[in-house]
């Protein structure tokens, strides 16, 4: 691509980046007058341990989010597994152990329907419809899936890596969400869902009394801190730094004191220059709720090893409620596997209710 183009391509994707981001406001106002006029659904593959970059880029909004009122739906995306990788690994283990996150964190099987894809028969049909919605180009153009198969290195990608965002936007209509908490990366895959809701629309008319069967969902981009692994770059499982939830008070301090810090002994928080420091400091402000400027002042002089002893402790003050409730959690397997088979029966039946009014769209229902 020319620059010209370039530059046309990024201009426009910073003004539609400023206008998600304004709309985001407006939605943010709405549900505090209204939140039943929304229904949210997000959720995360179950490949590993949540960390504390997904409970502050996250976690802590969806909890916010639920006890405000919305109707929350969340996917445990174990078909996504198999996108990107041959064999699934110890699933069902995986499975629970991102259940018992979400509920230590404060997600509330009361308000909140857990469920995973395998389980959901109607979501996953919807996929042969929405398939012949989208044209192979557009699924080549998908950054997502672009990007992931650059990562890749020349591994053969599967078809369902080329398709999943198909199948995300099925996650997203099958049960009629119209907001989805998510990041600036997932902003393309929201734009393919309501391409899909309006393709589906024009094609097949409106099913029931002039109303069309799915909602044109929308993103809601949170303001969340991105926080960095504790050498100083991208917190990921795969950087082995990050601090997970799951993670024991000596575990969390053990990783903290080998936390990479700059050689200067006054603390302050400057995260052009000293990014690891500050790091530390943006962590322990997340967690105390403290300004991380005044942080800085208060160590002062007393250098990285008070400034780790700082966020050691903001971190595990913070984590104390959520690894009690992970402990009692983890004691009570059956009652995991309930929240579980609970929430898939009610995403299953939302699942058999929409592919209805589906197949009557479609000309396809026989009784
Ligand atoms: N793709 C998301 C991830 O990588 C998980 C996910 C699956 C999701 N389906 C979704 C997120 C629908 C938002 C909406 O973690």
């Amino acid at each position: 691509m020319s620059t010209f183009e370039d530059q046309i391509e990024q201009s426009t994707d910073q003004a539609s980046l400023e206008r998600s981001v304004a709309r985001s406001h407006e939605i943010e106002q709405a549900i505090d007058q209204d939140p039943s006029r929304f229904r949210v659904l997000t959720g995360d593959r179950p490949t590993g341990n949540l960390h504390l970059g997904h409970y502050f880029g996250t976690l802590r909004n969806r909890v916010q989010i639920q006890n405000r009122g919305v109707n929350t739906w969340i996917v445990i995306a174990d078909y996504q597994v198999i996108t990107d990788r041959d064999g699934v690994g110890p699933l069902q283990e995986r499975v629970l152990s991102l259940l018992t996150d979400y509920i230590a964190a404060g997600l509330d099987p009361e308000k909140t329907t857990f469920f995973t894809h395998s389980a959901i028969p109607g979501l996953n049909q919807l996929m042969l419809p929405f398939l012949s919605l989208v044209t192979e180009s557009e699924l080549h153009r998908n950054p997502t899936v672009k990007a992931e198969l650059e990562a890749s290195e020349g591994r053969a990608m599967s078809g369902l890596l080329l398709t999943y965002p198909v199948h995300q936007a099925a996650d997203i209509l099958f049960c009629k969400a119209n907001l989805v908490p998510v990041g600036q990366d997932q902003l393309p895959h929201l734009e393919l869902t309501r391409q899909i809701a309006q393709r589906f629309d024009r094609r097949y008319g409106r099913a029931v009394k002039d109303h069309p069967v799915f909602p044109r969902p929308e993103a809601l981009l949170s303001e969340a801190a991105k926080v960095l692994g504790t050498d100083g770059e991208k917190m990921s499982k795969s950087r082995r730094n990050t601090i997970d939830l799951c993670m024991s008070a000596d575990e969390t301090a053990k990783v903290l004191k080998k936390a990479k810090t700059d050689s200067q002994r006054v603390i302050t928080f400057d995260p052009q220059n000293r990014p690891e420091v500050s790091n530390l400091l943006l962590l322990a402000s997340l967690a105390s709720g403290q300004d991380p400027i005044e942080l800085a002042d208060s160590i002062g002089d007393k250098g990285a090893g008070t400034l780790k002893k700082v966020v050691t402790d903001a971190i595990n003050d913070m984590l104390a409620p959520i690894r009690a409730k992970r402990a009692e959690l983890e004691a009570n397997q059956d009652y995991l596997l309930d929240v579980l088979r609970q929430g898939n029966e009610r995403a299953a039946q939302q699942g058999y209710d929409t592919l209805d009014e589906v197949r009557q769209a479609m000309h396809m229902l026989y009784y």
